[in-house]
């Protein structure tokens, strides 16, 4: 894929459902009575993989344009799957399924592809073993594939070393079936897509600072779910009109809950131009459409209680960051190392082919401004999420820069490269 400097962006986006909402959409729709209808369900290739594995234990979905059916079975209807659970790229189906199949009567093996057959499960693996799960490595190296040998589960207080939504969701799950009430503290709180639709589906939690606790054996019921609209993928498009002069953008119905949202802090600080219009609240998740313009930024530090909620954005803030005046750091995020690439090394080395001036940290990144970036080769490694980082950088860059392995944007946000276009002049 190439792409050219642009002239301005002008018009209006909607965005894609929100993925982290779509994938607990399937699972807790699965795990309830009834018949679960999501809409503006994510399409995207990690929600796919989501859905596939729970037909294969048995739950009909049925994926119709526009909505999403989950025929859900109750807490303990799932049926043993006939071969291996594939989650494809998904971290987030890896994690939080673990917490589902632990304590089920029956074993099943989870697997995906390359990079997540290299992503840490320890992490799961360690709070599930405390509660009595069977759960094994397959390599030996605390990755996938999973082997899991389904048996009852106790209640835990599990204080996570790592502040991860992924971890914090497989526990909660896995609690649903223990014999008492299961409590996860967190370091500093993650996203709460879980709690939230947990208790929409009619779950007991109790919530107090960084701490949840879910009681077990919920009644879920079916419910309706209205997918807001990510704001990591609405991420871009806010970049992207802040840097290319000229522009003026709506993009409609982003999910704004505030675990999510802290990239609207930093770019606010960084100087950006984003209005928030028609604020709703949609089944318990806040949304609205935001106005950005174009505007020039200042360099800013990225540190501490908000990381968990920008650590998807952190990219594309990097490329932000190389077009602000002075230096913007980036500290504790060693979680970026850990994600479908090392996103830390692989900004430097991109960033850096561009032009810009970037040092990697142990635990981040700091970036002079200044420097003028010019077009180059990025090298994604299949990383959705720093091909659209580049994406953006290209549109404000001189020359052209060609993206190698550019559908991997399909992980998250199909139309991704047109919804682009289409704005931009
Ligand atoms: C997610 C949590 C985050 C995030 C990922 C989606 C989720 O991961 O990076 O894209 O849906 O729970 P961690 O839990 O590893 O921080």
């Amino acid at each position: 894929m190439n792409i050219q400097r642009s002239n301005g962006l002008k018009g209006e986006v909607k965005i894609p459902g929100d993925k982290s909402i779509s994938h607990r959409a399937v699972m807790l729709g699965a795990l309830a009575k009834g018949t679960t209808k999501i809409t503006d369900f994510l399409q995207g290739a990690d929600c796919l993989s989501t859905m596939e594995c729970f037909r294969r234990m048995g739950i009909q979905i049925q994926n119709t344009s526009g909505e999403v059916l989950v025929h859900g079975q109750g807490l303990h209807g799932l049926a043993a799957p006939s071969d291996l659970l594939n989650v494809g790229n998904s971290g987030t189906t890896i994690r939080l399924l673990s917490g589902i199949l632990a304590p089920q009567p029956f074993s099943a093996t989870l697997t995906g592809d390359a990079s997540i057959q290299k992503r840490p499960m320890k992490r799961v693996m360690e709070p599930l073993s405390q509660m009595g799960a069977k759960i094994e490595s397959l390599s030996g190296n605390g990755c996938a594939p999973l082997r899991i040998s389904g048996t009852p589960l106790k209640g835990i207080h599990y204080k996570t070393p790592v502040a991860s939504a992924q971890v914090k969701s497989c526990i909660l799950f896995a609690g649903m079936y223990a014999d008492g009430a299961t409590t996860v503290t967190e370091p500093v709180l993650s996203r709460d897509h879980s709690e939230r639709m947990l208790e929409h589906f009619g779950a007991r939690l109790t919530r107090e600072g960084t701490a949840v606790t879910i009681q077990p054996e919920p009644q879920l019921a079916a419910r309706e779910i209205p997918v807001p609209g990510d704001i990591s993928s609405a991420a871009y498009f806010i970049a992207a009109a802040t840097l290319v002069p000229h522009s003026e953008i709506l993009i409609r119905n982003v999910g704004i809950n505030p675990t999510r949202s802290g990239m609207l802090e930093v770019c606010r600080a960084m100087g950006a131009d984003i209005q928030y219009l028609n604020e709703r609240d949609d089944s318990g998740e806040p949304t609205a459409d935001l106005l950005v313009r174009s505007s020039s930024l200042k360099g800013t530090v990225i540190e501490g209680a908000i990381i968990p909620a920008l650590i998807d954005e952190l990219p594309v803030l990097a490329v932000m960051a190389a077009f602000a005046k002075g230096e913007t750091i980036i500290r504790n995020a060693e979680e970026l190392k850990v994600k479908e690439s090392d996103r830390i090394a692989v900004m430097v080395e991109n960033l850096s082919a561009m032009g810009a001036d970037i040092t990697g940290t142990p635990d981040g990144m700091i970036i002079r401004g200044g420097p003028a970036l010019h077009g180059a080769e990025i090298h994604t490694y299949k990383d959705h999420r720093i091909a659209m980082s580049f994406a953006v950088a290209a549109l404000a860059a001189e020359g052209t820069t060609h993206i190698e392995d550019a559908d991997c944007v399909n992980i998250s946000y199909p139309d991704f490269y047109g919804d682009l276009q289409r704005l931009s002049r």
